[in-house]
């Protein structure tokens, strides 16, 4: 028996397998609640002999999906994806996300690009008025990472949010890495104001890969609750 939480996360990565067909080329999100997609892919996989061709967005996910039976490919070897399910942290009304949170918002993003449509599936948790209140995390080469974070420090001051710490992510004692051997900054903001702005403008400080801000890339949110109702948006 699942949790409500479980539950809300597996409706809707179920609804948003059914959009999945034969000979798709995927991308395969990261996190909780797309290992759940991940894991009803693979029963379609098992089940129906559904063929299709993942490209997963993080180590995790690409172990994940080959234990579920699911041909696991490069993005150079797809070179263009017909569709991407994923999770996000926060999702607003325009549907424009903050991802990172399980710190693999590079690969994420790049994936989510490079695919003609971007699916989000989330429990209902996930939405907001304005982004913001999920720290925004930045990805950052590990040279000279402390300056980096002085300047993103420096230019958040002219940016319309409310907060403005900046702090490294860590893995028990020692900072984190992502999958490239990189760093994570969060950036606790509270409420993002304009966040098309912030995203361009953070990506510009050397230093800075990739920010968590998803604009204009997603098209359908998905929506599960606790009691199995699933809704979605575009
Ligand atoms: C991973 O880097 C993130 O972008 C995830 O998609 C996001 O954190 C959602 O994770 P959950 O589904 O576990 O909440």
């Amino acid at each position: 028996e699942l949790s409500p939480i479980d539950k809300a996360k597996f409706v809707a990565a179920k609804q948003a397998s059914s959009y999945v067909e034969d000979g798709m080329k995927v991308g395969l999100g990261s996190g909780s609640t797309a290992a759940w997609l991940v894991k009803c892919l693979g029963e379609r996989v098992e089940k129906e002999g559904l063929k299709i061709k993942g490209v997963p967005t993080s180590s995790r996910t690409a172990a994940l999906a080959r234990e579920v039976g699911i041909e696991v490919i490069s993005l150079d070897e797809a070179k263009w994806l017909d569709l991407t399910i994923d999770g996000a942290d926060e999702y607003d009304g325009n549907l424009n996300l903050i991802k990172g949170g399980g710190g693999s918002l590079l690969q994420e993003k790049i994936v989510a690009t490079a695919s003609d449509q971007m699916i989000v599936i989330a429990d209902a948790s996930k939405q907001v008025e304005t982004l913001g209140t999920f720290p925004l995390p930045i990805e950052v080469i590990p040279f000279g990472w402390q300056t980096t974070k002085t300047l993103v420090e420096e230019t958040l001051i002219g940016m319309d949010v409310l907060g403005r710490k900046v702090t490294l992510r860590m893995n028990g004692d020692a900072p984190f890495y992502t999958d490239e051997g990189n760093h994570i900054l969060d950036m606790h903001l509270n409420r993002i104001g304009n966040a098309r702005q912030l995203s361009l403008i953070v990506n510009q400080i050397p230093g800075v890969v990739e920010n968590g801000l998803f604009i204009d890339i997603c098209d359908v949110v998905i929506i599960g609750f606790g009691d199995g109702r699933v809704e979605s948006r575009d």
